[in-house]
C-alpha cells in the first residue's frame, strides 16, 4: 500500500495546531513519556511529544511555551547518553526536567551525578518548600507528600543558581529550581497517578510558570480540524471504511461535517459482527446524513473460512477477503483520491519508537496498493479520550463514542476452531446478553473491554431435568488502559451468576459458562 503510517518525525502538525500555546515533552525513552502528554492535553494544553533526538529547527518551529525533559533508561554519565539538544537552552523557555531529565539538564549544566547509595524505587516520601511555584497551592499540612521514584542516579551538586526544594530520607535534590532562569527538576514521576497532586505540578508548570493558556478544547479542535481538511482535500474524493468502532465514526463525522458528499464510507459485513453493528452505522447514515455503503459480504467471508481452524490462518483469509470485497467494490469510489483513516496519537508515537515494545497492530481491511490514495489521517495527534469527546461533540451517541474496542476479524477471533453459522448465531446472542447486562448493572465503563467466547467443546449439563450436552462460552473482561497489560476485572459473583443464568437458559446450545480470570500476560486479552 502506498500509504505508510509516519512518525513523529514526519508529522507535520495540523497547520491550524500551531495557533495554539504548546508545550514540547522531549522524550529521553521513558515509559512514561505518552503519559506525561496526556496529563498536559487533559489540561486543555496541545503539546507534542518528540524524540530527544529530533532535528532542532522542528524545536524552534514549534515556538513552545515550555520544554518538558523525561525521563529515561540510561545514566546521564554513560558516554552514549542522550543529551539535551543546544537549542533547548537557547529558546530562553521553561524547562522542566523529570528523573532522566532533571540528572541531563543539572549534568549539562555543569552540576555532579552521584550513582551510589540513593537508588529509589516505588512509594517514597518528600518533604517540599512551599514557597516554590511548582508546588503553588500544595498545602499539606506535614509539607509532605508521597511521590513515585524510580532512579538509581541522582544529583550531588547543584550548578549556580538552583536551590533543593524537596527532598527524601536518602536523596538530598528530590526537586530543585532555577526560578530567575525558569529551569525545575524532579527527580520523581508526577504524571503517574502514584504521585500525590503530581498532576497539580505539571499543571503549575504549565499553566503558571510557561503561561500556556488551555485553548485545546473539543469545540476548538473541531473547527480546525474541518478547516484543515477542507485545506488538504479541496473538492476531490474521500474514501473511508467504516468500521462501526469509536476512531473511524469519529472521522466519519468530522469529515462529513467538513466535505459533505465528497466523503463515502464503506462498511464491510462480514458475518463476524456482533449484534447491534449496523446499529451504529444506521445513525451515522440517518440520523447524521452521512454518505455510507453497506455490502453484505458474509456469505463470501464464511464461505471462505470453511474448515478453517488455525487462528493465524482465519486472520490472513478475512484480511484477504477485505481487500477482495473493495476491488469488487471499486466502481464505487472509483474517482476518490483520497483514503481516509482513523490513525490516532498512540499508534504514531508507538510505530515511531524505536525502543520501546511494539504493539503488533493485527489489523485487517486497508485497500490495494495499485489505488495510489493520498492517506487522509484528521485525528492523528489526539488520543483516545480526546477522540472520544471529539464523537460526543459532533453528535454521535455515547453508546458508539465509548464503545469497546472490537478486533478488525470480529468474531472470527472469539470463535476457537472452525467458524460455523451455528456458533456464531449462539456467541452473538451471548455477547448481547452479556453487554446489555453490563449497561443495566452500571459496568460497562467500569471496564475497559468485555466480551463473550465461544468454546467448540461439549460437556453435559441438565436443563429442565434432562440431560443436556451443548457447547461452553467464557465471559472475558479486562482493566487496562493501554491494551498492552491487562488484569481481568473482578466483575460481582452476583452479576457473573445472573449472565450466566441468562445465556444457559436463553441459548439452547450452551450449557456452560465459565469466567476468564487469566491476565495479560501470560495471556493475552482476546482469545483466539
Ligand atoms: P490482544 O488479544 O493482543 O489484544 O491482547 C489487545 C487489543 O487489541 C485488540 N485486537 C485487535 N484490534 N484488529 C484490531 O483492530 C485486530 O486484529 C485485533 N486483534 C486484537 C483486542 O480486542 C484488544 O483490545
Amino acid at each position: 500500500m502506498q500509504c505508510t503510517k509516519q512518525s513523529p518525525h514526519q508529522v507535520q502538525l495540523l497547520a491550524t495546531s500551531q495557533k495554539h500555546d504548546q508545550v514540547i515533552i522531549l522524550d529521553f525513552d521513558s515509559q512514561y513519556s505518552q503519559l506525561i502528554a496526556r496529563r498536559i492535553r487533559e489540561m486543555g494544553v496541545y503539546c507534542q511529544l518528540l524524540p530527544a533526538t529530533i532535528d532542532p529547527q522542528k524545536i524552534i518551529r514549534a515556538q513552545p511555551k515550555g520544554i518538558i525533559l523525561s525521563g529515561g533508561p540510561q545514566s546521564v554519565t554513560d558516554s552514549n547518553a542522550l543529551k539535551i539538544p543546544q537549542i533547548v537552552f537557547e529558546l530562553n523557555c521553561p524547562l522542566l526536567g523529570i528523573c532522566y531529565g532533571m540528572q541531563a539538564l543539572i549534568h549539562q549544566l555543569g552540576g555532579t551525578i552521584g550513582s551510589t547509595h540513593a537508588a529509589e524505587f516505588g512509594h517514597a516520601t518528600i518533604s517540599y518548600e512551599k514557597d516554590s511555584t511548582l508546588f503553588n497551592a500544595i498545602d499539606t499540612s506535614s509539607s509532605q507528600l508521597n511521590v513515585w521514584m524510580s532512579h538509581n542516579d541522582h544529583v550531588t551538586q547543584l550548578p549556580h543558581g538552583f536551590r533543593g526544594i524537596a527532598h527524601t530520607d536518602r536523596c538530598t535534590y528530590a526537586a530543585i529550581e532555577d526560578p530567575e532562569r525558569n529551569y525545575y527538576g524532579i527527580q520523581f514521576h508526577a504524571e503517574v497517578t502514584n504521585t500525590e497532586h503530581g498532576a497539580d505540578m505539571l499543571n503549575n508548570f504549565v499553566r503558571i510558570i510557561c503561561g500556556a493558556q488551555a485553548t485545546w478544547q473539543p469545540s476548538n479542535i473541531i473547527e480546525e480540524c474541518i478547516t484543515s481538511i477542507q485545506q488538504q482535500v479541496g473538492n476531490e474524493r474521500v474514501i473511508l471504511a467504516l468500521s462501526g468502532g469509536v476512531d473511524s465514526s469519529v472521522v466519519a463525522a468530522l469529515l462529513h461535517r467538513a466535505i459533505g458528499n465528497q466523503l463515502h464510507c464503506i462498511f464491510v459485513d462480514t458475518g463476524l459482527l456482533r449484534h447491534d453493528e449496523q446499529r451504529a452505522i444506521t445513525i451515522l447514515k440517518e440520523q447524521l446524513g452521512i454518505n455510507v455503503s453497506c455490502i453484505d459480504a458474509s456469505h463470501q467471508f464464511l464461505t471462505a473460512l470453511q474448515g478453517i481452524t488455525d487462528p493465524e490462518a482465519k486472520r490472513k483469509i478475512i484480511g484477504h477477503e477485505f481487500i477482495a470485497v473493495f476491488e469488487q467494490q471499486a466502481p464505487l469510489f472509483a474517482d476518490a483520491q483520497w483514503l481516509a483513516q482513523g490513525t490516532i496519537y498512540p499508534d504514531i508515537i508507538e510505530s515511531a519508537s524505536e525502543h520501546k515494545t511494539i504493539k503488533s497492530h493485527h489489523n485487517v481491511g486497508g485497500l490495494p496498493a495499485h489505488m495510489n490514495l493520498k492517506l487522509l489521517e484528521p485525528i492523528k495527534t489526539l488520543f483516545k479520550d480526546e477522540v472520544r469527546k471529539l464523537g460526543v461533540a459532533l453528535g454521535l451517541p455515547a453508546k458508539t463514542v465509548y464503545r469497546h474496542p472490537f478486533p478488525g476479524p470480529g468474531l472470527g477471533v472469539r470463535i476457537l476452531g472452525e467458524i460455523k453459522q451455528e456458533y456464531i448465531e449462539a456467541l452473538r446472542q451471548a455477547d448481547a446478553i452479556y453487554m446489555d447486562e453490563l449497561h443495566a448493572h452500571n459496568l460497562y465503563s467500569k471496564v475497559a473491554q468485555a466480551f463473550a467466547v465461544f468454546l467448540p467443546i461439549k460437556s453435559v449439563g441438565v436443563k429442565g431435568d434432562v440431560r443436556h450436552y451443548g457447547y461452553v462460552i467464557t465471559l472475558r473482561a479486562v482493566t487496562t488502559t493501554d491494551f498492552m497489560t491487562a488484569d481481568w476485572a473482578h466483575l460481582p459473583y452476583d452479576f457473573l451468576t445472573h449472565v450466566a443464568n441468562r445465556i444457559v437458559n436463553e441459548i439452547p446450545v450452551i450449557s456452560r459458562v465459565t469466567y476468564d480470570i487469566t491476565s495479560k500476560p501470560p495471556a493475552t486479552i482476546e482469545w483466539e
